[in-house]
């Protein structure tokens, strides 16, 4: 079986060749989203918070795979929030242990939300990836995701 490295490397190579050429934001992080949800047994629920445009410390849901998501989520609440307000990536081994942490689907147990930034290196949104088991990321995920979002949006 391939390790999770390799398949990192992988679909990082298969969302880059699917969003050639595509410029549209919606549909290279629709895209992304889905060939990554797809990807991986360990993700339960996928997908972008953007930054709200009108409210520069709110993030606001985008393109997304999985139960139903939160809305809005403020930069002082949540997983999403700290990372926005961090610009940096957090991996939660227990949801439970992370001090205001927002339950949108109450299976989700383990997550990482990864900072995505523009070619300006503006922060515009975080890449969230929940599981519904305990401790499920780990640097793998976190140096896999970060190249992937790099290049998709960060390029
Ligand atoms: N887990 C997130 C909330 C978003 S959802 O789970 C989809 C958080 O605490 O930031």
């Amino acid at each position: 079986m391939t390790g999770k490295k390799e398949r990192y490397a992988d679909v990082a190579r298969e969302i880059a060749a699917v969003l050639d050429g595509e410029p549209n934001l919606v549909a290279r992080m629709a895209t992304a989203a889905n060939i990554l949800h797809h990807a991986f047994d360990h993700y339960f629920w996928t997908g972008f918070y953007l930054v709200d445009p009108e409210k520069p410390s709110e993030l606001v849901i985008g393109p997304y795979q999985g139960t139903l998501g939160c809305l809005r989520i403020p930069f002082s609440k949540g997983v999403c929030g700290a990372c926005a307000a961090r610009r940096e990536t957090i991996i939660v081994p227990d949801v439970h242990e992370f001090p205001g942490h927002i339950a949108c689907d109450s299976r989700s147990e383990s997550e990482i939300v990864v900072p995505v930034f523009d070619r300006a290196g503006r922060l515009i949104a975080v890449f969230d990836v929940d599981s519904d088991q305990k401790d499920q990321f780990d640097e793998i995920d976190r140096a896999g995701l970060e190249r992937i979002m790099a290049e998709a949006f960060g390029g």
